[in-house]
């Protein structure tokens, strides 16, 4: 399975999917990977391992969807069949969405349904709940609202700050998005309404 990577930053997961795929067993390939910001990071960690890289600026169209086509676009052009969100910090129109539907995954800090939006451990501190974690989801219009296909639990420990619970929930999404984009290059993600099952995995 061709995987399309998208981010704004940082490109830690990115970084972990590479690793995950390096493997010879690894059934996926990053084919490309786009990112909306010229400087981000993880830009750089995609040149290193020889991956095609592009950049599709906000700033050079006039609205979402014709943005959210040209990112489509790179997609294509390298074959993808996954697209796969690490840290994308663009919304999209409904467009996007809708072409990729059911082909499209983000990775979240937290335990979703809670904690949508941004600074989402800060958030969870703020709650005082006990568990925290990181979810992988299917991406519909709503943000941080598509069906859930896993989910990986921390907990929160006292004199947590949002630093220490960041690091605590991204070890976690390390280990949680290979695993997740292995069930999709294996043909095991069963997708029906809002429910998603995994074939040989029991929750
Ligand atoms: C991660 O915390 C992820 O859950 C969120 O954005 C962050 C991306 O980090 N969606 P990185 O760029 O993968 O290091």
């Amino acid at each position: 399975l061709k995987v399309g990577v998208l981010i704004s930053g940082r490109g830690s997961n990115l970084a972990a999917l590479i690793e995950a795929a390096r493997a010879a067993d690894y059934p996926a390939e990053i084919a490309c990977v786009v990112s909306n910001r010229a400087d981000a990071p993880g830009l750089e960690i995609a040149a290193a391992a020889g991956i095609p890289t592009a950049i599709v600026s906000h700033r050079d169209h006039p609205d979402r969807e014709t943005f959210d086509r040209a990112v489509s676009a790179e997609l294509e052009r390298h074959g993808s069949g996954l697209v796969v969100l690490a840290g994308f910090m663009r919304i999209f129109s409904p467009w996007f969405p809708a072409r990729w539907a059911n082909r499209l995954i983000n990775i979240h800090p937290s335990l979703l349904p809670a904690f949508k939006g941004m600074h989402v451990q800060r958030q969870a501190l703020d709650a005082g709940v006990r568990l925290s974690g990181c979810t992988a989801h299917l991406v519909i219009p709503d943000l941080d609202s598509g069906p859930i296909i896993a989910q990986a639990a921390v907990p929160v420990l006292a004199g947590d700050t949002e630093e220490t619970l960041s690091a605590r929930i991204l070890r976690q999404e390390h280990r949680l998005y290979p695993l997740v984009v292995r069930w999709f290059a294996e043909g095991r993600v069963n997708i029906a309404g809002n429910k998603v099952t995994v074939e040989g995995v029991a929750c």
